[in-house]
């Protein structure tokens, strides 16, 4: 499935949409990886992801601490947690040792975003869905390419 956008909010509205899909009937936690340029819409995309689930704090860019977490506040089928990483400094998998990212991904509870998720594509799990972000000519124009397992 490929979705084409022309604005930060419609790409918002996207990640809603996929939020509103969710039931939580999976035994394992909810895993998204998502790559694309810099620029691309990654952390637009969680934004409106998060914001959809009720997370009303502003969402920042954890590219400095790596990973936040957020409590999702009317819990959402059984899902209790968002974590949001991002990989981009990653060179290896073994690297995501320093934020625990292997505790956090045996929590059925939690749902995990992760930017540059390529980096670390050996720690994510088998039905972790993927999502793939391309600019387009115009300068809002942006391609979103989601793969579910
Ligand atoms: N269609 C669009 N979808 C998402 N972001 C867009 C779009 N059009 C313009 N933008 C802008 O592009 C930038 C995307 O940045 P960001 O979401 O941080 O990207 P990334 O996390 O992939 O580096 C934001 O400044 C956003 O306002
Ligand atoms: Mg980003």
């Amino acid at each position: 499935m490929k979705y084409r956008t022309d604005s930060a909010e419609k790409t918002r509205s996207i990640a809603a949409a996929l939020a509103a899909t969710l039931d939580g009937r999976s035994p394992h936690p909810l895993v998204i990886g998502l790559d694309g340029d810099l620029g691309s819409g990654k952390t637009t995309f969680i934004q409106g992801f998060a914001r959809a689930i009720g997370i009303k704090r502003r969402l920042l860019s954890p590219t400095f601490l790596l990973m936040r977490s957020y409590p999702i506040p009317k819990p959402l089928a059984r899902y209790g947690r968002l974590y949001h990483l991002d990989a981009y400094r990653f060179k290896r998998a073994e690297e995501t040792e320093s934020v625990a990212l292997k505790d956090v991904l045996r929590d059925p509870r939690n749902i995990v975003i992760i930017e540059w998720a390529g980096n670390i594509k050996s720690v994510l799990p088998r039905d972790a869905i993927r999502m793939k972000f391309e600019h387009g000519r115009h300068e809002h124009e942006r391609y979103i390419e989601v793969k579910m397992k």
